[in-house]
């Protein structure tokens, strides 16, 4: 078994529920930030070091108007075009274990987040061996998310799998 997309979509739609800006770190293809422009956000911003580029606006059904989907190539750990402040939540799907510093990308998120904003990570954990990769215990997240003084930090074992859900306040 593992944890589809459609749960991880279900989780971030229930944990953030609606707000104006949405930042994904670790993007990808762009597929989940037009998803969030369709269903949780006004303006959906990706960012990742090798991703795709794109701009555009999709229609979403929640509101029937037009929201934007934009993904831009940056890297997690330095995000310098992004002022302090400016995005009401941010998510990171499977990605903050390949990050080289991931400390680091956890204190810009936390920098880029306004007052009160959630970050939502899901991730495999250690212990998962199907892409040879270093995953963090959830012990460890917890410890790094609290470093970065994030507040109410929930991380959520899955159980029986090697993945977790978690998220943290500003
Ligand atoms: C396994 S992919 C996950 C992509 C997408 N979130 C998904 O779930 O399909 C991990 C992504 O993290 C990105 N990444 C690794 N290091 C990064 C960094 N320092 N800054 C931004 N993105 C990074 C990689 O380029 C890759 O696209």
């Amino acid at each position: 078994m593992a944890v589809s997309d459609e749960q991880i979509r279900s989780k971030i739609v229930d944990r953030l529920g609606r707000v104006d800006s949405v930042l994904d770190v670790g993007c990808g293809n762009c597929d989940l930030v037009r998803f969030l422009a369709q269903h949780v956000t006004k303006e959906a911003v990706g960012i990742d070091i090798n991703g795709s580029v794109a701009h555009e606006t999709v229609h979403s059904e929640a509101d029937d108007s037009l929201h934007t989907a934009e993904c831009r190539r940056m890297d997690a750990q330095q995000m310098n075009e992004f002022a302090d402040a400016c995005f009401d939540a941010a998510i990171s799907v499977h990605a903050l274990h390949e990050v080289a510093q991931p400390e680091r990308a956890v204190r810009e998120i936390r920098r880029v987040l306004k007052d009160g904003g959630v970050l939502f990570v899901a991730d495999f954990t250690e212990g998962e061996t199907r892409w040879d990769e270093d995953y963090f215990t959830p012990e460890q997240l917890t410890e790094s998310l609290r470093r970065a003084h994030f507040q109410a930090i929930d991380v959520e074992k899955v159980p029986g799998e090697h993945f977790m859900f978690a998220s943290a306040t500003k």
